[in-house]
C-alpha cells in the first residue's frame, strides 16, 4: 500500500500548476509525478527538481514523453505513439503522491478517455489550481463540476495570483470547495521564496487524509 495520493489539476494550462506542486510535494516530503509530459523542452519535472528540491528519488519518470507541446492524445499521434491506460495506473511510493495532469480536467489522454475519467479511476483527491484573474470564476465552476460529475473527491482551490477576495469567496461559495490558500505571483521564482510563500498562505495538513 502506498501513502496519500493528491492529485494537482488546474482551470487552464498555465495556470501554475507545477509550481504549485513542487512547493506542496516538498511541504509534505511526497514523490512527484506527471504522468504523461506533452512538449520535452520544458518539462514538468525538471522545474520541480528546481523549484521542490525533491531528492532525484522522489521524482518519478513520466509515462510517457511526447514532443509536441499539446494535448496529450494529439501529441501521442503525432509522435506515433498508443497511449495505454494501464500506463497511468498510480505508482507505489512510500508516503505521499503528488501527481499532475496536463492542462485542466477535460484535456484528452487519448480520444476516448479524458483526464477527469484517470482521476476518478484514481480514487483519489483533487485540488483545483486556479487564478484570481478575470475569468476565475466560469473556469473554476466549470472544472469543480467536471469533477463532482465523475465522482472526483475535490480538496479545495489553490488560487494563483494577485488577491480577488470576490472572486475567491464566490468561487468558494456557489461551488461548494474550501480555499486552501492563493499563492501570490513571484517576482523572484526560486525554491526559498516559493517554501516561504507556500508555507505562509497553505497548511500541509489540508492536503492530508
Ligand atoms: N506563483 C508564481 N509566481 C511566479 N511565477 C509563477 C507562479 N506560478 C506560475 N508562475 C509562472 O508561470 C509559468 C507556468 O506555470 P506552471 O508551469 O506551474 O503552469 P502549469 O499549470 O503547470 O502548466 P501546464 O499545463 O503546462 O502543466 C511558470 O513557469 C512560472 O514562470
Ligand atoms: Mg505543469
Amino acid at each position: 500500500m502506498g501513502g496519500p495520493v493528491v492529485i494537482v489539476t488546474g482551470t487552464d494550462t498555465g495556470v501554475g500548476k507545477t509550481v504549485f506542486a513542487a512547493a506542496l510535494a516538498d511541504a509534505l516530503g511526497a514523490s512527484y509525478w506527471k504522468p504523461v509530459q506533452a512538449g520535452t523542452e520544458e518539462c514538468d519535472r525538471d522545474l520541480v527538481a528546481e523549484l521542490g528540491c525533491l531528492p532525484s528519488e522522489r521524482l518519478l519518470p513520466e509515462a510517457y514523453r511526447l514532443a509536441t507541446p499539446c494535448s496529450p492524445h494529439r501529441a501521442a499521434e503525432i509522435d506515433g505513439v498508443s497511449i495505454d491506460p494501464e500506463r497511468l495506473a498510480l505508482p507505489s511510493v512510500p508516503g505521499p503522491l503528488v501527481v499532475e495532469g496536463a492542462g485542466g480536467v477535460l484535456v484528452p489522454v487519448t480520444r476516448s478517455l479524458l483526464y477527469a475519467d484517470v482521476f476518478a479511476g484514481w480514487r483519489a483527491p483533487a485540488v483545483i489550481v486556479a487564478r484570481t484573474a478575470l475569468g476565475t470564476i466560469n473556469h473554476s465552476l466549470l472544472s469543480i463540476e467536471a469533477l463532482r460529475t465523475r465522482g472526483v473527491a475535490i480538496l479545495g482551490v489553490a488560487f494563483v495570483g494577485e488577491a480577488n477576495e470576490d472572486s475567491e469567496a464566490t468561487i468558494a461559495e456557489m461551488g461548494k470547495v474550501r480555499r486552501l490558500g492563493r499563492l501570490p505571483l513571484l517576482p523572484r521564482l526560486d525554491r526559498a521564496s516559493l517554501a516561504q510563500a507556500f508555507a505562509a498562505n497553505f497548511r500541509a495538513g489540508d492536503f492530508l487524509p
